[in-house]
C-alpha cells in the first residue's frame, strides 16, 4: 500500500500524491476532496485552465491520447495513484505504467474494457451474464444491415469508441439504405480509426439509474459497497440534464439495479468508484447499459444528498482509506446548465442571485474558460423535503440562470 492509507503534507518530503488524467468538473471535485485530506494534486488535461487545474498544486497540458506524453508526465511526477477522469486516454500507456508498478485507478484493464463498447458489452453480457438490450456488432455496412435485422427495429448504432452520445444513429424501421447511412455516420463520429459499431435494440425507457458501487481496502482485503443509486433523465437529449436521489422506483427494481452495479464493479476489480448506467424499460426490464470506472456526472447530486459525496468516496478509496457506506441525508436533485452559444470567453452567470434565494439551492460553477455550444458550464444542486420538491427547485433555479458574455 506504500504511502497511501496515511496522510501527509503536500509539496513536502513523503507527500501522498494523486495525478488526475482529465481535469473536468468531476476531477475538480475529486481534487478538492483530496486537497482536504492534505494530498498533493497534479492535474493533466489537453487545455489550460481546465476546472480541476484551478484547485491543483501543479498541472500539465498534453495530448492524453499520446502514450509518450502520458508516460513522460507520470514518470516525472511519480504519483501514488493515477486517476483517469475521462475516457480519451492512451490506454497502452496506462498498461505499461501499471507494469512498472504505478497504481492505476481502478486498473488498466478495467479502463480498457469500459472505454470500448464492444469489449464492454461482451464482458457484461457474455462473461458476467448480465441482462442487456439485444445487441449485435458490425464492421461494414453489409454486416450492419444483417445485425440490425437480427436485433430488430428501432435500433441504435454506436461507434465502438466515443463518448457523450457522439456517433449514435437510430434506425426506426427496416431499410438497408438507412442502415448503411447510419453506419457511415456512426464510424465517422468515432474516436480513433475503428470501423466497428455496436447495434442495440432501442428500448422505451421508464427511467435511468446510475449505480455508484465502490471498492476500497478494508482490514480483510478489498470490499465492494453498493449504496443507494441515483436516478436521472435526459429529456430526449443524449446529455444528462437532471438527476435525483433517492430513487422513487420500487425497492425491487432498485435492488436489481444495485445488483447489476455490484457485479460490474466486482467484475472489473481494482479500487475506486464506478458509475454503472442501468436502464429500467417501460416493459419492466432492468438492464445494464454501460459503466464509467470513475465518478459519474449524474452523481453530482450526491454533493447535497449524501454525507460522503461520490467524489469523497472516490478520493478515500484511491487514498487507501476506509469508506463506510454513505448515508442519504435528504432528498436532492441536480440540474445541469449548458451553454447555448459557442466561443464565449470568460462567461458570466446572470441570475445566480435569484437562484440562490431559493431555500436549499446551491450551484457549482466549473470555471471553464470558454464555452462551446452544448458545453456544460455549471450545475444547480437542491435539497427538498421530497425528491419532487428538490427537482422543482433545481429546475426553477436553473431556469433563472443565463450564461452571458
Ligand atoms: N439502446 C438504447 N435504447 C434507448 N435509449 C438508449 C439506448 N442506448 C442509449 N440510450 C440513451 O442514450 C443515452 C446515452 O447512451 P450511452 O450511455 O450509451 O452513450 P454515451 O456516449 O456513453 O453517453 P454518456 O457519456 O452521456 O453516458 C442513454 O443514457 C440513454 O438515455
Ligand atoms: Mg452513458
Amino acid at each position: 500500500m506504500g504511502k497511501r492509507s496515511r496522510l501527509s503534507t503536500p509539496l513536502f518530503d513523503g507527500a501522498v500524491k494523486l495525478l488526475l488524467l482529465g481535469g473536468g468538473e468531476l476531477g475538480k471535485e475529486v481534487a478538492i476532496e483530496a486537497q482536504r485530506l492534505g494530498t498533493e494534486v497534479v492535474v493533466v488535461d489537453r487545455y489550460d485552465w481546465a476546472p480541476a487545474m484551478h484547485v491543483a498544486h501543479r498541472h500539465y497540458v498534453i495530448d492524453m491520447l499520446n502514450p509518450e506524453a502520458v508516460k513522460a508526465v507520470v514518470r516525472r511526477e511519480r504519483p501514488d495513484a493515477v486517476v483517469p477522469e475521462i475516457e480519451a486516454i492512451a490506454v497502452d500507456a496506462l498498461e505499461e505504467l501499471e507494469e512498472e508498478g504505478y497504481l492505476i485507478i481502478p486498473n488498466a484493464k478495467a479502463v480498457k474494457i469500459a472505454m470500448n463498447r464492444v469489449e464492454l458489452r461482451r464482458f457484461a453480457a457474455e462473461v458476467l451474464g448480465l441482462p442487456t438490450t439485444r445487441y449485435g456488432f458490425a464492421e461494414s455496412p453489409d454486416e450492419a444491415v444483417d445485425a440490425c435485422d437480427k436485433v430488430g427495429y428501432p435500433c441504435l448504432l454506436k461507434p465502438e469508441m466515443s463518448s457523450s452520445g457522439h456517433g449514435h444513429a437510430k434506425v426506426v424501421e427496416p431499410s438497408p439504405s438507412a442502415v448503411r447511412e447510419a453506419y457511415e455516420y456512426s464510424v465517422r463520429h468515432a474516436r480513433g480509426k475503428s470501423r466497428r459499431v455496436i447495434i442495440e435494440e432501442f428500448v422505451n425507457l421508464e427511467t435511468e439509474f446510475t449505480v455508484l458501487p465502490y471498492r476500497y481496502v478494508s482490514d480483510g482485503g478489498v470490499v465492494t459497497v453498493t449504496p443507494e443509486p441515483v436516478e436521472h433523465w435526459r429529456y430526449g437529449e443524449y446529455h444528462y440534464i437532471e438527476s435525483w436521489q433517492p430513487s422513487t422506483k420500487s425497492r425491487e427494481v432498485v435492488e436489481k439495479a444495485k445488483e447489476i452495479g455490484r457485479r460490474v464493479a466486482e467484475g472489473l476489480g481494482g479500487l475506486g468508484i464506478f458509475g454503472v448506467e442501468v436502464f429500467l424499460t417501460k416493459d419492466g426490464r432492468v438492464l445494464f447499459s454501460e459503466v464509467a470506472p470513475r465518478p459519474h456526472d449524474t452523481g453530482m447530486v450526491t454533493m447535497v444528498t449524501q454525507d460522503l459525496s461520490e467524489f469523497a468516496v472516490h478520493a478515500r478509496c484511491v487514498l487507501g482509506l476506509p469508506v463506510p457506506e454513505p448515508r442519504v441525508l435528504t432528498p436532492g436533485a441536480s440540474y445541469a446548465v449548458y451553454a447555448d452559444e459557442g466561443n464565449v470567453w470568460a462567461p458570466k452567470f446572470e441570475g445566480v442571485y435569484d437562484a440562490l434565494k431559493i431555500d436549499g439551492v446551491n450551484v457549482r460553477v466549473f470555471g471553464k474558460p470558454f464555452t462551446y455550444e452544448g458545453r456544460r458550464m455549471l450545475v444547480v444542486l437542491a435539497r427538498g423535503e421530497t425528491v419532487e420538491e428538490a427537482r422543482e427547485k433545481a429546475r426553477r433555479a436553473a431556469s433563472l440562470i443565463k450564461i452571458t458574455r
